[in-house]
């Protein structure tokens, strides 16, 4: 397997506008984030991951791009942008670009023009297709609710949206669409920066007459992810966008592809032949999501099995060991937090904060930590809907809370766990008022756990989750098998330990995780006669509780959300 710098990299992503408030508006910013850079630093953050910080009517939080080399005035000025590249070099950082390339705001000069005539130069930027029998061209449901169709009156047409209708999809058929999107980022690596995470790049290219999707659920829109999801030119757009920008640069790449399979995946970010380093799978977050919910899927929750969720992981690990390569990562801008999610953000936040914080550093593929993660930050419970801004959630809300089916405590029940806002609340860095993240009112409110957990309190506490992710990231630049190991699973079939090797050479790591709130068995009954040994025998490297080194391992149990990691030999 080759040495690549971004293989040995941790990546942290930044969302501008919950990070860091340098001016008083209530609203994060570049020059916020400027003022945290050697936070990050400390942290050992070799690449900052910045989600959209471009022009933008911020319907989607800037995922809505209405100029793709602007910069929103609510995060600064160009020239900010230059200060935070010029600071990032000085300390070593790169910086990676969100990259929206699959659909523009609806207030992008390209859509304004499209719109206007059918016959408009711009027209076959975007998806326009006549009305069907009087509606809508196809029943593709957008991934926020709702038809992915919007009538509009100027043309008599519809025009696709996979997400809010204020996010019409590029046209990628054709040529020009892709060249500006080359352009775009030609002009980002002349600014210097380091690299991108190309934002639903799977979505780009859609089955030729854009068939109706399968009907999986009642009501008139479904699911079309096999019309698009890898779709018939994803690779060749890929192939060329490799050629046109990426070939020949030592960039991080990134992207983001939800619904693929491994095998897709290696055709993607094969060493050879593929075009991105890696891509973000959302297998594994799927183990808990109920595909049936009454037409609302995604929020519904599912109880989960740890076999399933470790299944998964091994498969992708196996999949792409060798000639592909990974990402890793628990959390991000669009899920909830992952404390809230996998661990227990109660009685043992700490510990289990650290033991998904001991899985993400040692399995094999790039780290990714999401804003906040690193202090265990936890989901949010907002009284009001009102106190919500994210569209997705606003969307969902407005389209169940006139079904009779669904009660109100309900529907806030699958927000309080599902809702992208979860993420989003602001930073908490203190526990002076507003969290430290602004002196006014935040655009939404912070959580109102900051004065327990916050960056000031866990930098003063020596056990904090922020040290223990300082250690991990240490430790895995002190360990190249962490890197470039190969992985194996013991216990598959254990509901409550998640256990695995790395092995490189003469070295090898033993991973123990214990995913339950309640003691596992002695090791000496966990049916695999290596872990007990291996814990004996092996150098214990890190872990979320004292041990004991007088304990037999045959008769230790692991204690609620336990993490070990062994070096043996
Ligand atoms: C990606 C982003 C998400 C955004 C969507 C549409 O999934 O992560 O935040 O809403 O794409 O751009
Ligand atoms: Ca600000």
């Amino acid at each position: 397997m080759r040495k690549r710098w971004w293989k040995e990299s941790v990546v942290y992503q930044i969302y501008p506008r919950s990070f860091y408030d340098s001016n008083g508006d209530g609203i994060g910013d570049l020059r916020g984030i400027i003022a945290k850079l050697d936070y990050l630093q400390a942290l050992g953050v070799d690449v900052v991951w910045l989600s959209p910080f471009y022009a933008s009517p911020n319907v989607d939080n800037g995922y809505d791009v209405s100029d793709y080399c602007d910069i929103l005035p609510e995060f600064g000025k160009m020239a900010d942008w230059q200060h935070l590249r010029q600071e990032m070099r000085q300390r070593g950082m790169r910086m990676m670009i969100d990259l929206v390339a699959n659909h523009t705001s609806d207030q992008h000069r390209w859509f304004i023009e499209s719109r206007q005539a059918t016959d408009n130069r711009w027209r076959e930027y975007y998806i326009w297709r006549p009305p069907r029998d009087g509606r809508e061209p196809n029943n593709w449901q957008s991934y926020f609710g709702g038809s992915a169709w919007q009538f509009d009156p100027t043309t008599a047409e519809y025009y696709l949206h996979l997400f809010s209708r204020q996010q019409p999809d590029l046209n990628w058929e054709n040529a020009e669409v892709r060249k500006e999107i080359y352009r775009v980022m030609h002009w980002w690596l002349d600014q210097g920066v380091d690299g991108f995470r190309l934002d639903v790049i799977n979505l780009i290219s859609k089955e030729p007459g854009l068939p109706d999707a399968a009907v999986t659920v009642d009501g008139p829109y479904q699911f079309g992810g096999q019309h698009f999801q890898y779709g018939p030119r994803l690779l060749e757009f890929l192939a060329e966008m490799k050629r046109e920008v990426l070939a020949g640069r030592d960039l991080i790449t990134v992207g983001e592809t939800p619904g693929i399979t491994t095998e897709q995946a290696r055709a993607i970010t094969d060493e050879e032949n593929g075009f991105l380093n890696m891509v973000f799978s959302f297998e594994h977050l799927g183990v808990d999501r109920n595909p049936r919910g009454v037409g609302k899927g995604k929020w519904q929750r599912k109880a989960w099995k740890l076999s399933e969720l470790k299944q998964i992981i091994s498969r992708w690990q196996d999949d792409l060991h060798e000639r592909a390569w990974n990402s890793v990562y628990l959390s991000n801008h669009d899920l909830p937090r992952p404390v809230s999610r996998f661990g227990d953000d109660c009685r043992y936040r700490d510990e289990s904060a650290k033991m998904l914080a001991t899985l993400l550093h040692t399995l094999q593929g790039t780290p990714y930590i999401y804003q906040g993660e690193e202090i265990g930050m936890t989901n949010v419970r907002f009284p009001s809907i009102n106190d919500y801004r994210d569209v997705d959630t606003l969307n969902f809300y407005r389209q169940f809370a006139d079904d009779q089916r669904l009660d109100r405590d309900e529907i806030m029940a699958a927000i309080y766990d599902r809702s992208r806002d979860n993420a989003r609340t602001p930073m908490q860095w203190d526990g002076s008022r507003h969290a430290g993240f602004a002196t006014v009112t935040p655009w939404l409110a912070v959580n109102p756990n900051y004065p327990e957990i916050n960056v000031q309190r866990a930098l003063a506490e020596p056990n904090s989750i922020l040290h223990y992710y300082r250690q991990l990231i240490r430790l895995r630049k002190a360990n190249p098998v962490i890197v470039y190991g190969r992985y194996e699973l013991l216990l598959a079939d254990d509901e409550q330990i998640y256990a695995f090797t790395r092995t490189l050479g003469e070295t090898r790591l033993l991973v123990v995780l214990n995913f339950c709130g309640a003691e596992s068995e002695e090791m000496g009954a966990s049916g695999d006669w290596r872990l007990p040994e291996a814990m004996r025998d092996g150098q214990l490297l890190i872990g979320n509780y004292p041990v004991d080194p007088a304990v037999d391992p045959r008769r230790c149990r692991l204690r609620p959300y336990e993490a070990r990691v062994y070096r043996l030999g």
